[in-house]
């Protein structure tokens, strides 16, 4: 047995599983490993597959010391399979089976429905890799390139984290789905990704910024989720995952705000006060704050999506047979099997918006919808402090959930970013101002001019308080190569 901390790093494919002693699983996973490289090669970062970047890996699985950084070229980026390690005596901690010992092989009658939340999952992962391709051409930094690349190696290693479950556990329709991953193509309009928001593009670097911080928290809250699950090997390996995924939101997090910074500074330099006087900012050279709260309305909309119905059958079913639990599971107090529990959920009726309370376990979705906005909104706090900071009278804010939905209850209406509902035509007079227009796109189109002197940076986005692994900020992240 693997002692579940320690990598082994001397076959193909980096993993803590004991992949040497199990020669069916390491055939299946060498088997589907060329077909990756393909697809990286294809559908990765276009250009830069040569230059080596300064990358980390992940070297352990614990909470310390666990990535080590180097110059890699992509392509050989070391993708492993990683659990975190085993808890001793762990309990299935919710559900049907609630305090039985944790399932180390698929329980039968769940099969099709396990299969499901992992190919779900594991779909988003390469997808975000292809809807961010085009953007090293256009990089504000050698530092922001980096993270960049850093962010999409580890959504590869993450699509890899997803593919071994299936692959050792799944047999044969396993081994299909994990050939299914590598062929769904995101925005195709034949074989798109499984999810709407995964099937958008990311035209500029706001975008990324905005995705890695609204989107990519979407999938820490699902993580977070599936890592309280029955299924011990899902636990584990979601648990390590969440590990990385840390690093997506704070580049997201950190992006949005070194751009307010640097829209900030550059209005006290020029005298403007008024964050409305649109035409003088976007002079300056940095983007209008109301330009950015639309953005910030687009991409939190798409991703509220990603949670589902309010009402959903499936967040029961997966709950009670204890595959997917409540985000933070383990730190409530409560029956953990929501018996008779209800919870309010925003609801359309008689054509207004307002709160009923369901059952709890049929409001599932809606509560980790709710805690997602917990958490978006304390980012969304840190980013208003740079502008309160600044002395510039205007607040990000998060629009109301039923604004721009496509999913679920208030996909059949119109509403505004305060929740007032709205007529076709009110709604086409009136998006512009929500969401970003297509002047407001040419404008940060204008912006997106690649920088690639080591220090250097775009003139719309501040520089990073520190550099990766503390270098200094001169370090060349990217050592471009042609
Ligand atoms: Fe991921
Ligand atoms: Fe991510």
């Amino acid at each position: 047995m693997p002692d579940g901390t320690r990598i082994d790093y001397d076959g193909l494919i980096p993993n803590n599983v004991g992949l040497a002693g199990d020669l069916r699983v390491r055939k299946a996973l060498e088997t589907w490993h060329p077909g990756y490289i393909d697809w990286w090669k294809q559908m990765g970062p276009e250009g830069f597959q040569n230059s080596p970047v300064y990358l980390r890996t992940a070297v352990g699985v614990g909470s310390d010391n666990w990535a080590k950084f180097d110059f890699v070229r992509m392509p050989e980026y070391r993708w492993g399979v990683l659990l975190a390690p085993a808890v001793e005596g762990r309990t299935i901690p919710f559900g049907a089976h609630k305090g039985e010992p944790t399932w180390q092989e698929v329980p039968g009658e769940y099969r099709a429905m396990l299969r499901r939340l992992l190919v779900i999952q594991g779909d988003t992962e390469p997808a975000s890799v292809e809807q961010q391709r085009h953007l090293g051409a256009t990089a504000p930094s050698l530092y922001d390139l980096r993270n960049l690349f850093q962010v999409n190696v580890e959504e590869g290693r993450h699509l890899w984290a997803m593919v071994y479950l299936l692959q050792k556990y799944f047999g044969r329709d396993g081994r299909e789905e994990a050939g299914e991953l590598l062929k769904r193509r995101s925005g195709d309009r034949d074989s798109p990704r499984m999810l709407g928001a995964f099937n958008e593009r990311t035209p500029d670097w706001l975008s990324f910024f905005m995705f890695t911080f609204f989107t990519d928290r979407d999938g820490k809250m699902q993580l977070a989720s599936l890592a309280q699950s029955g299924f011990d090997p899902l636990s584990r390996t979601c648990r390590f995952m969440l590990t990385e995924e840390a690093h997506h939101m704070f580049v997201g997090e950190t992006g949005v705000q070194r751009v307010i910074q640097r829209t900030v500074d550059a209005m006290r330099a020029a005298g403007i006060d008024d964050p409305y006087d649109i035409k003088r900012i976007r002079d300056l050279g940095v983007i209008d704050l109301p330009t950015l709260q639309k953005k910030a309305n687009l991409h939190f909309s798409l991703t509220l999506d990603l949670f589902g119905n309010e009402i959903s059958t499936n967040a029961a079913n997966a709950f009670n047979a204890g595959l997917k639990g409540r985000y933070q599971e383990d730190r409530l107090n409560d029956d953990h099997q929501l018996a008779g529990a209800t919870y309010p959920v925003l609801r359309l009726k008689d054509g207004m918006i307002a709160n009923e309370h369901v059952p709890a376990l049929s409001g599932l979705n809606m509560r980790l919808r709710d805690d997602y906005v917990k958490d978006a909104t304390q980012g969304m706090t840190r980013w208003n402090r740079v502008l309160a900071q600044g002395n510039i009278p205007f607040r990000i804010s998060l629009p109301h959930v039923a604004f721009n939905r496509r999913i679920g209850e208030f996909a059949a209406i119109h509403a505004d970013t305060d929740g007032n509902l709205l007529d076709v035509a009110e709604w086409d007079a009136r998006r512009g101002s929500m969401l970003p227009s297509e002047d407001d796109n040419r404008f940060i189109e204008s912006l997106m001019r690649p920088v690639r002197d080591p220090g250097s940076y775009a003139g719309w986005i501040a520089p990073p308080r520190v550099g990766v692994d503390n270098r200094p900020g001169d370090f060349e992240y990217v050592k471009i190569e042609h």
